[in-house]
């Protein structure tokens, strides 16, 4: 055990300032020069042996000997690579984000990585915003729930054990909140909103043990994240007891220049350390083991910069650093059979069958010439967003497909390119198409249209994909669309006319087998929309968590018919006037929140409420109550179902969304069968923030709805103050 104070106590201003950042350098000299200068944090050299000689340098060169922290983004993979954050949430089975974070660890662990700078866990309720992928989608609790079940993966139980990884929950927060959508941005978001909404992930994330929370790169009500005092100290450490590290983004600091926040870099690191960050990613130099800092000791508090210290090298402790930072090279993790099956596994679990009208999935075993086209037809890019160039590659559809259909005959055209008009292509289609008994149009974003500073404002399919669907649409060949993608994309203006959609987000290196496996029904399809598929762009913000509105509108928009005053067509627009909606547009989002349908069919029997009226005092207490309800499997197939848990309450004393997500349950049920699921409510899913900024329960009826998203039953329960139950 290292005393963490004592070796407080022996160190130079300088040598605690150098321990407060964490720096990237591409070459090697660079790197040695910095540990041997005591910095406190490095982003992972590219092998164990180079980081192995970095923490020798560390340990051996330095006065103190303190072992470095050695960062890098492990987002959904470091070699085998998993579906993107937003893919797995679309499992709706939190054993996928598990599965990812553990094989994320111990491959990165082996090779020397100790701080993966993953889960992000920003709600966000804007596919324009690219970093939609790196999370878990539009909902608190779904996104809370993935948060917790990261975390802990990743840590495991003790730091110390091999195959651990300290976690970093980001971006401190509310940074899917972005105006526009357009990555940087800022962020205006209320106080009621950010309590509802943008901070139960990092809540969760810091219950479940979280080592670390990175800050955003915006700003918030007008105060940069790097220098928010507020949200960094008083919510996250005081309120939250969160006793990790707080890091910067890459060079967030110094921007609060540009925010027009600071006036020079120097001002800007003190006012981030103050406001509660300790460790500075980027940036100029803080400080040096055997040199000058930064800044003094008039510029930030040292009992600030003591705390900021302690943090860090209490991390390094829990990670059994200060013991051993070495890795034993021969000894490196994956990639490997057994982590491609678990990766393969999951991939099945995250693609959504958004519509199958004509059944044409699974493929019949009848078919004998299929075409298989669209830019996804070859193109490897499966890995999606935040994948390091060491990340295992995958294969293409028209290796995997006939791999699991030998006896098919196979044609591959690409049809169209991603991003290029291909008119050659689609009439290369159009020809060859009705030779065909089947149609497979592999269609998608390539992996760089998502992620960071990747914000779209055209959500459709890019290039001439549309075109391409809507040729082979017209050749009357029956055929099914796959759809690739690292946001939900706009499918309005030709999904009427595909019968049969797959929706996956990037899938990872396991993606084209798995695919293949969900066609032939191998596996289900029983994924879910982790986030809405608006109508246009133009609609977005859309998510199902939105609040009623004085004038709910009824019916939707249209431009069909003459109406009396504006002009515009549409018997509805006449029909419910002056309500909430858009002149232009049926009433909704295209798919909402949760959709997404299987192989099988489901009936759903009437839920049954432990109790149907409860004590608010109870539930402070404590109390819970069950839900439950049988699922039965009425079709012909095993199958697996999604059951959806939302609360509303109808009479609060602020607005409340029209339903609100408080549980979800991912259930197999073999054909014939049925199976209960049952979940458990407790106070906080029923509590609200009022504007005051309390969590409070408040007496009514809620109602309790529970859904597969094809069906819906209901219950009410009845919060009462006192009795019963107290
Ligand atoms: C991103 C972070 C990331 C960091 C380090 C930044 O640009 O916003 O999410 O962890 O870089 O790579």
């Amino acid at each position: 055990m290292t005393d963490i104070d004592a070796l407080l106590a022996r160190m130079t201003w300088s040598e605690k300032l150098a321990q407060l950042q964490i720096l990237w350098r591409p070459h090697p000299a660079e790197q040695e020069a910095l540990a041997a200068s005591g910095i406190g944090a490095l982003f992972w050299p590219g092998g164990p042996e180079r980081t192995n000689e970095l923490q020798r340098i560390a340990m051996e060169q330095t006065r103190l000997g303190i072992p470095l922290l050695i960062g890098l983004d492990v987002v959904h993979g470091q070699f085998t690579i998993f579906p993107t954050p937003l893919a797995q949430a679309a499992s709706f089975d939190l054993a996928v984000a598990e599965a990812d974070a553990r094989v994320s660890a111990a491959e990165a662990r082996s090779c020397g990585v100790n701080w993966t700078f993953s889960p992000m866990v920003d709600v966000s309720r804007d596919p324009r915003w690219g970093r939609s992928v790196e999370g878990f989608g539009e909902s608190p609790h779904l996104t809370s729930a993935f948060a917790r079940a990261k975390v802990r993966a990743y840590q495991g139980r003790s730091l110390a054990d091999p195959g651990t990884l300290a976690a970093c929950a980001k971006h401190f927060v509310a940074a899917g909140a972005v105006e526009a959508g357009r990555d940087y941005n800022s962020t205006d978001v209320s106080r009621r909103r950010l309590r509802e909404v943008h901070l139960p992930p990092f809540r969760a994330a810091v219950d479940a043990g979280a080592a670390s929370v990175m800050t955003s790169l915006m700003s918030l009500n007008g105060t940069p994240m790097h220098a928010n005092r507020w949200l960094i100290s008083d919510i996250l450490k005081a309120e939250y007891g969160f006793s990790g590290v707080v890091v910067s983004d890459a060079d967030g600091t110094p921007q609060l220049v540009a925010h027009g926040t600071a006036a020079t870099e120097t001002d800007a690191v003190a006012a981030s350390l103050g406001a509660g960050i300790d460790v500075v990613m980027g940036g100029p130099r803080l400080g040096r083991a055997d040199g000058d800092a930064l800044l003094g000791p008039g510029d930030v508090d040292p009992v600030r910069v003591d705390d900021a210290v302690r943090r860090v090298l209490r991390l390094k402790e829990a990670l059994g650093l200060f013991d051993n930072p070495y890795t034993d090279p021969g000894a490196v993790r994956g990639p490997d059979a057994d982590a491609r099956t678990e990766c393969r596994r999951a991939a099945t679990r995250c693609v959504v069958l958004l519509r199958n009208e004509g059944a044409l999935l699974p493929l019949a075993p009848s078919h004998r010439r299929i075409l298989l086209t669209g830019p996804y037809a070859e193109s490897c890019d499966h890995l999606g967003a935040w994948v390091q160039r060491f990340g295992l590659p995958a294969e293409s559809l028209a290796d995997a497909l006939p791999r699991r259909f030998p006896e098919v005959e196979w044609t591959v055209l690409p049809g169209a390119s991603f991003l290029d008009p291909s008119a050659e292509g689609i009439d290369d289609v159009r020809r060859s198409a009705p030779g065909h008994d089947l149609v497979i149009v592999a269609v998608g974003e390539p992996s760089d249209l998502s992620g960071e500073a990747a914000s779209r404002s055209d959500l459709r399919l890019p290039g001439d994909q549309e075109a391409l669907i809507e040729a082979v649409a017209a050749t009357g060949v029956p055929f099914v669309v796959v759809v690739i993608a690292g946001r939900p994309l706009v499918v309005e203006d030709w999904i009427e006319r595909a019968p049969s959609v797959l929706f996956t987000f990037h899938l990872g290196t396991e993606a084209p087998g798995a695919l293949a496996e969900v066609i032939a029904g191998d596996a289900e399809p029983a994924g879910r929309l982790p986030m809405t598929i608006p109508r246009s762009a133009g609609q977005v913000p859309v998510y199902l968590e939105q609040e009623n509105t004085g004038r709910p509108a009824r019916t939707g928009g249209s431009l069909r018919g003459k109406t009396h005053d504006v002009q515009l067509e549409g018997p509805n627009n006449l029909d419910d006037d002056f309500t909430s909606k858009y002149l232009d547009l049926p009433l909704g989002p295209r798919f909402a929140f949760g959709h997404g349908s299987g192989y099988t069919s489901f009936a759903l029997g009437e839920p049954a409420c432990s109790a149907e009226t409860v004590g608010i005092g109870a539930l402070e207490a404590g109390a819970t109550i069950t839900v439950g309800l049988e699922v039965a499997n009425t079709g012909a197939r095993d199958g697996e179902n999604v059951l959806l848990l939302y609360v509303h309450d109808p009479v609060a004393s602020v607005a409340q969304p029209v339903r609100r997500l408080a549980g979800f349950h991912r259930v197999a049920v073999r054909s014939g069968e049925r199976e209960t699921v049952s979940f458990t409510l407790d106070g906080a899913a029923l509590t609200l923030w009022d504007d005051d900024e309390r969590a409070i329960l408040e007496p009514g009826r809620i109602e309790v709805i529970l859904t597969d998203g094809t069906s819906e039953r209901s219950v009410s329960l009845e919060l009462v103050r006192g009795a019963p139950g107290r």
